[in-house]
């Protein structure tokens, strides 16, 4: 092989693994603490987010509530798998740069194992940083996310609830 191909095609992994790695650090550092390692959560104090998220990310608005929640944080009642929560979820807008937060959530819909219930079959195009600095520019407080959430929970019992939020 020519050493400039060899080259070329090393530069390439090196890009890829650091992409890989960085959704999975941001999450162990910022996220996990409450949704657990395997995005469970626990149930009825942190709800669980892979299959969420990764039915969310199949809508506009769905997508814009995840990032929103993300940035901002959420706050307001909400039922998931028949639990209901009524916690404080901190926004996480600070510490991370848009390309930060769209590789993390990327991260996370990437994460086939984590949808092993209910597995899902929604597909999603990957989030980009441009979406995520649009969601940025509307500075919402975390009651306003949960209007989001109230918006996209109507939208997906008009279509298909997603398998996260159905009742047990
Ligand atoms: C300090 C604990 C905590 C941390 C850390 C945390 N969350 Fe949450 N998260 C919550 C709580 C509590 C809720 C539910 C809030 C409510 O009851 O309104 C929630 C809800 C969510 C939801 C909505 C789930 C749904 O089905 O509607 C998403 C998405 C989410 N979190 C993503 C994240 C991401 C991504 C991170 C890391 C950047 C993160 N969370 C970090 C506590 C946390």
């Amino acid at each position: 092989m020519e050493k400039r191909t060899l080259w070329v095609l090393m530069l390439v992994g090196a890009l890829g693994l650091a992409f890989a790695a960085d959704g999975e650090a941001l999450y162990t550092r910022y996220c996990q603490a409450c949704h657990q390692a395997s995005g469970e959560g626990i149930p009825g104090t942190y709800p669980f987010i892979g299959g969420p998220i990764k039915n969310l990310a199949s809508l506009d608005a769905g997508r814009e509530f995840v990032i929103a929640t993300t940035l901002f944080g959420l706050r307001g009642e909400m039922t998931q798998r028949g639990h209901t929560y009524d916690g404080v979820m901190p926004g996480y807008g600070q510490p991370m740069s848009d390309e930060e937060v769209a590789a993390l959530l990327n991260w996370i819909v990437e994460q086939a194992s984590w949808q092993r219930r209910n597995a899902t079959t929604a597909t999603a195009q990957p989030f980009t940083p441009e979406e995520v600095a649009e969601v940025r520019a509307r500075n919402l407080t975390p009651d306003q996310v949960h209007e989001l959430l109230v918006k996209v929970e109507a939208l997906m019992h008009e279509t298909n609830p997603a398998p996260g939020r159905q009742s047990p």
